[in-house]
C-alpha cells in the first residue's frame, strides 16, 4: 500500500487504548514498511499505528540512531528529566515544550514475537514515551496545562487552512 494517510487530531481513533499487536506475520511486516515509508515521508522520528488510523499498540521509530518497530510497547523504567520541544505528525508538527524523563527503558515485542529492552536517553527517549503514549491513546498535548494546550490545537487549525 505503500504512504498511509496520517491521522490526524481530534479523531476519535487518536485517544482510544490500541488493541495488543498479536498476529506476528507477514501483514505486520508489509504495516510496519508501510509505517517507516509513511514516517519517512513527512519527515517524523515516529509513527504509531493509530496515526495511520489504526488501533493497535504498534510503533515504529529511527530516532538519533535507534531505529525499531514496537509492538506492545512498555516503558518500563524512567529517570531524570528534560525540558525541550515536541511535536506530532497528527498536529502538522506544531511544536510545545514539554519535561519528560532524560531516561527510558522500552519494553516490547520485534517483528518476530520476540520480546526486546532497550534504553534511550533524551530525544530518542522522548520518542520512546511519545510513541508509548499513542498507543495508550494519549497525544503529547495531554501532558500540557489547558492554556498552552489550546495554543497548540489553535496552531494546528491554523497551520492546516494553510495546506
Ligand atoms: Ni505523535
Amino acid at each position: 500500500m505503500g504512504i498511509r494517510k496520517i491521522t490526524e487530531y481530534p479523531e476519535s481513533v487518536l485517544g482510544a487504548v490500541g488493541k495488543p499487536v498479536e498476529e506476528f506475520d507477514d501483514e505486520l511486516k508489509k504495516l510496519c514498511d508501510d509505517m517507516f515509508e509513511t514516517m519517512y515521508d513527512d519527515e517524523g522520528v515516529g509513527l504509531a499505528a493509530p496515526q495511520i488510523g489504526l488501533s493497535l499498540r504498534l510503533f515504529v521509530m529511527d530516532c538519533e540512531g535507534i531505529k525499531l518497530v514496537a509492538a506492545n510497547p512498555e516503558i518500563v523504567e524512567t529517570s531524570g528529566e528534560q525540558s525541550g520541544p515536541e511535536g506530532c505528525l497528527s498536529l502538522a508538527k506544531v511544536p510545545a515544550v514539554l519535561e519528560r524523563p532524560e531516561f527510558a527503558r522500552l519494553k516490547a515485542q520485534d517483528l518476530n514475537g520476540e520480546w526486546f529492552e532497550k534504553e534511550a536517553e533524551g530525544y530518542a527517549a522522548r520518542c520512546f514515551l511519545h510513541e508509548t503514549d499513542h498507543c495508550d491513546g494519549k497525544l503529547f498535548i495531554d501532558h500540557l496545562p489547558r492554556m498552552r494546550r489550546e495554543m497548540v490545537v489553535k496552531k494546528f487549525k491554523k497551520e492546516k487552512k494553510l495546506r
